[in-house]
């Protein structure tokens, strides 16, 4: 797995980057839309998501994610007793519980670079998927070939972060036969010029293969959205 989310100087400016958005705005709906008083957010990272659905909802919430530096920040913005965080990889967990809602936002299925993998995170979801419970994810679409605007100077970005002020971040990416991009993350506090980087790889799956993972693990398709 990547390095990304194990180093804590990262850690704790993902959220400056990465807030509340528009595709928060929407699993938060749809957590509605479908009535889901429970939900398991896996791969939760910080929990910015997992926090926002619970409040809205009104039930009970459980975020999993390997990184502990990710979920030690997830634990330290956390006041809602109706929020557990559980150490642990989507692809073996079982929490020997069922939810309304499963979730797996920001990409995160990206990380899984196998079909192996894949597979074994959509098993993951059907033991903790309640009777007419409901799996929503996202995955970038490769037909967007996204990876090309990720040179240092079209992603060049300066961040304000509570913990360095401001940062500037840019990408690095080179795509493989194979659909795996391998990403570098460089970031650059203004004040200091002290560097930091991140290495990690991503799977860009086509549709047609996620619902065959999908229907392998015993998931039945019902949307397909994009955007
Ligand atoms: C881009 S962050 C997304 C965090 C959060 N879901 C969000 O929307 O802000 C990706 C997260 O996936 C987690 N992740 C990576 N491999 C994972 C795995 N095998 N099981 C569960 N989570 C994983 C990382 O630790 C990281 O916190």
């Amino acid at each position: 797995m990547s390095d990304h989310y194990n180093q804590p100087e990262l850690a704790v400016l993902y959220d400056d980057e990465n807030g509340w958005d528009v595709s928060a705005d929407f699993y938060r709906d749809l957590a509605r839309r479908a009535g889901a008083k429970t939900l398991l957010d896996l791969g939760c990272g910080t929990g910015t998501v997992t926090r926002g659905i619970v409040a809205a909802i009104g039930g009970h919430g459980v975020g999993v994610d390997p990184a502990q530096p990710m979920l030690e920040v997830a634990r330290r913005n956390t006041t809602d007793e109706a929020i557990e965080w559980v150490h642990g990889d989507a692809r073996d967990i079982r929490l020997g519980r069922q939810f309304d809602l499963v979730i797996m936002t920001g990409h995160a299925f990206q990380a899984f670079l196998t079909e192996a993998d894949q597979i074994a995170l959509f098993r993951t979801v059907v033991a903790h998927l309640a009777p007419d419970g409901r799996f929503a994810f996202d995955s970038r679409n490769p037909a967007a070939r996204e990876w090309l605007a990720w040179t240092p100077a079209e992603s060049s970005r300066v961040v304000d972060t509570m913990a360095y002020g401001a940062v500037e971040i840019w990408n690095e990416a080179a795509m493989n036969p194979d659909r795996i991009l391998d990403v570098q993350e460089h970031y650059r506090v203004l004040s200091s010029g002290r560097r930091l980087r991140a290495d990690f790889r991503l799977r860009f799956s086509a549709p047609e293969e996620l619902w065959d993972g999908m229907m392998a693990a015993g998931l039945a398709v019902e949307h397909c959205y994009g955007d």
